[in-house]
C-alpha cells in the first residue's frame, strides 16, 4: 500500500516537474515504444504503451500511381520528407511526450533499402538523441504479430498466410520470433498477382483494392483461369499472369471494349483463382501439420474475397480464424511497434551500427 502511494506520489511529481501528457504516469512503470516502419511506399509510425497501440499513422505515397509502381528512389525521397511529421502525429495521437519514450523499434527489412535507410536512421538519431535503446524488426514477421494487437489474440503454435505485394508465405508460427516458413511463392506474390492484372486492365497502382472493389460487383465464376499445380506448401502466380495477360489480349482483339464491358466479371474470376490458389494450399498445410489456429495477415489479407473465403472454410472445417482489422493489414507502424514491445521485454536490442537489409529471412 505504502509502495503503491509513493509510486503515485512519484509520478504526479515527475509528470508535473516534465509537464508531460497523460500517459506519462503510465509510462513511469510501463514500456512506451515508438514503432517505425518504411520498408516500401508507406511511411508510418506508432506509439505502443504496454502492448496496447495509441497511435498508428500510416502517410501514403500517392507520387507512384502515376509510374504504375513503386519507384524506389521517390520512395526514399518522400519518406524523409513524412517521417518527422509522422512520427509528430503518432505523439499527438497517443498524448504521449517524446521523452517519454523507451526505447525505438524499426523496420530493418526486407523492404526497398532507400526506403528502409530512413526509417533506420531516423531510429538511430531519435535514439541517440534520447539515450535510448534501438530495437530491430523484421517486417515479415511483424506483419504476423499484427494478431497480439487487440484483445482477440492467437495462442501457439498457429499457421499464418502472410500475402502481401513482395511475399506469399505459409507460417508455422512457433512463439513470438520463433517462425519458420513452409511455403512461400516460386515466383511472384499473390499481391504482385492482383497489382499485374490491374495494371494489364489498365488500372492504376495499388491495384489490389481496386481488383477487390470491381470484384464485389461480378461473377466470380465468368472467366476460368488455371491453378498452378505446384508440389508441397509453395505458390507460383506467374502462369497465372500470363494466362490472365493472353486472355485480355485474345479479347480485346475481338472486341476492343472487352475490358470496359466486362471489368467486374474479370476481376470477380480472377479475385476467386487467387483466393482459391492461396486457401487450397493453406487447407494442405494446416492438415499436415495438424493446426486448427489459422491466421491471415499482409496487404492482401483486407480482400473482402479471401477473407470471406477464410471465414467460410475455416466454419467448414473448424478452424478457429484470425484476421487482422483492415489497419493492420496492409504496411502500419503499429506492428512495428508491437513487434518492438515483446523485443522490448526480452531486453532484445541492437547497436548503433546496425544496417538495413534489402533481404531479410525470418
Ligand atoms: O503488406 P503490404 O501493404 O505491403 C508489402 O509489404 O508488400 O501489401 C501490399 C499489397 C499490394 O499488392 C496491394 O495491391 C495489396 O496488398 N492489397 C490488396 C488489397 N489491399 C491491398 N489486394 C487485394 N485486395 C485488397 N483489398
Ligand atoms: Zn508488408
Amino acid at each position: 500500500m505504502v509502495c503503491w502511494i509513493t509510486e503515485l506520489l512519484i509520478g504526479l511529481v515527475y509528470c508535473l516537474t516534465f509537464n508531460k501528457f497523460t500517459h506519462s504516469l503510465i509510462q513511469y512503470k510501463v514500456p512506451v515504444i515508438l514503432g517505425i516502419e518504411s520498408s516500401c511506399d508507406d511511411t508510418s509510425a506508432s506509439i505502443c504503451v504496454d502492448g496496447t497501440i495509441l497511435s498508428n499513422i500510416v502517410t501514403n505515397q500517392a507520387i507512384h500511381e502515376a509510374f504504375g509502381g513503386v519507384v524506389p528512389e521517390l520512395a526514399s525521397r518522400v519518406h524523409q520528407q513524412n517521417i518527422i511529421p509522422a512520427v509528430q502525429q503518432a505523439l499527438i495521437t497517443a498524448k504521449v511526450s517524446k521523452n517519454a519514450i523507451d526505447a525505438v523499434a524499426f523496420t530493418r527489412g526486407p523492404g526497398l533499402l532507400g526506403s528502409l535507410l530512413v526509417g533506420v536512421s531516423f531510429a538511430k538519431a531519435f535514439a541517440l538523441a534520447k539515450s535510448i535503446p534501438i530495437i530491430e524488426v523484421n517486417h515479415m514477421q511483424a506483419h504476423v504479430l499484427a494478431h497480439f494487437i487487440g484483445n482477440n489474440k492467437p495462442s501457439f503454435p498457429f499457421l499464418c498466410l502472410t500475402v502481401s505485394g513482395g511475399h506469399t508465405q505459409i507460417v508455422l508460427v512457433k512463439d513470438y520470433f520463433d517462425m519458420e516458413v513452409v511455403g512461400q511463392t516460386l515466383d511472384d506474390a499473390a499481391g504482385e498477382a492482383m497489382d499485374k492484372t490491374s495494371k494489364i486492365l489498365g488500372l492504376p497502382y495499388p491495384g489490389g483494392p481496386l481488383i477487390d472493389k470491381y470484384a464485389r460487383l461480378g461473377n466470380p465464376d465468368a472467366y476460368r483461369f488455371p491453378e498452378p499445380q505446384i508440389p508441397g506448401f509453395n505458390f507460383s502466380f506467374s502462369g497465372l499472369k500470363t494466362s490472365i495477360l493472353y486472355f485480355i489480349r485474345d479479347n480485346v482483339a475481338l472486341n476492343p471494349n472487352f475490358i470496359t464491358e466486362n471489368l467486374n466479371d474479370i476481376c470477380a474470376s480472377v479475385e476467386k483463382r487467387i483466393v482459391t490458389i492461396l486457401l487450397n494450399k493453406l487447407q494442405k498445410a494446416a492438415q499436415f501439420y495438424g493446426i486448427k489456429h489459422i491466421a491471415l495477415a499482409g496487404g492482401v489479407s483486407a480482400n473482402t474475397g479471401l477473407r470471406q473465403g477464410l471465414n467460410e472454410l475455416g466454419d467448414k472445417i473448424g478452424w478457429n480464424c484470425f484476421i487482422p482489422e483492415m489497419q493492420y493489414c496492409t504496411d502500419n507502424a503499429a506492428m512495428i511497434a508491437i513487434a518492438g514491445h515483446y523485443k522490448f521485454l526480452k531486453g532484445d536490442f541492437v547497436g548503433q551500427d546496425v544496417a538495413p537489409l534489402a533481404r531479410m529471412p525470418m
